[in-house]
């Protein structure tokens, strides 16, 4: 299975604090916050990783990270000229997908699970994980039924529909490729991910788990801050 780490973007709900550097990069307790999403991938196995950067930001990106060798792995760059979308992370990355399987995470979520079972032993369709919020108006949020089976996906809900946001990790087998290509822009203007989690559900080929652990989107003040008050408490305390 191939790698992605989706690194671009403006950070503007971070401003002034990514005005000089990219979001992903500003620090989460002793590390770069990209580290984090990282080590989730480099932990499941995971050797062949693409990280896709903006433009203004690619020369920190590869002054951090190298060619991947002290990280045990292979890191492959790519610039997304605008942030067009979540899911447009698939054309960027066709050719380095191939024929393989894809593991994406987005460069500003923080997992305390480990999800090495999960990739070793994915075989086929989409898996995502849902986690339960006090805010799901903030996230892709998944409905399900009484059997725990999800029924429904929507991107930042605007009436609600469940307290389970879709968290940035991402697992698909190769027909996201396809999929990918058949998606048009929503009405932000944006290629979503929710479309991909649909494409996979209307074929009822989605698996939703759920995740135990902490998990952490550090896209704006507050949940920067409580990750870097989270990852202190586990180290140190
Ligand atoms: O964190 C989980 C959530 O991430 C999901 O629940 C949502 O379904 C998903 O759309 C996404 O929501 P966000 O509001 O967090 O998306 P955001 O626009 O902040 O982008 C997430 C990350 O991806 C961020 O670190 C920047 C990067 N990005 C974003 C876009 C739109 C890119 O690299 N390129 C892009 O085109």
């Amino acid at each position: 299975m191939k790698g992605i780490i989706l690194s671009g973007g403006k950070g503007t709900r971070l401003h002034p604090l990514t005005k000089i550097t990219s979001k992903q990069l500003l620090p989460v307790y002793d590390k770069p916050m990209i580290f984090y999403p990282l080590e989730t991938l480099l932990a499941g196995g995971i050797k062949e990783i693409l990280i896709i950067v903006a433009p203004d930001r690619a020369g920190d990106y590869l002054n951090l990270l190298g060619s991947g060798k002290d990280f045990g792995a292979r890191f492959t760059y790519e610039v997304q000229d605008k942030p067009e979308g979540l899911a447009q992370a698939f054309h960027i990355g066709e050719g380095f997908v191939g024929n393989d399987s894809v593991a994406m995470i987005l460069g500003d979520n923080i997992f305390e699970d480990d999800f090495g079972d999960v990739i070793r032993n994915f075989k086929s369709g989409g898996h995502v994980f849902a986690k339960k919020v006090a805010d799901p108006e903030r996230f892709g949020v998944v409905k399900f039924n009484d059997q725990m089976q999800a029924e429904k996906i929507v991107e930042k809900p605007t009436e609600y529909l469940s307290d389970y946001a879709i968290t940035g990790l991402y697992i698909y087998d190769n027909k996201v490729l396809q999929a990918a290509k058949e998606l048009k822009p929503s009405a932000r203007g944006e290629l979503e991910i929710v479309d991909l989690h649909n494409w996979y559900l209307d074929r009822n080929e989605l698996k939703v788990s759920i995740v135990n652990g902490a998990w952490f989107d550090a896209g704006t003040p507050d949940s920067l801050f409580k990750a870097n008050q989270f990852v202190y408490n586990k180290k140190t305390l």
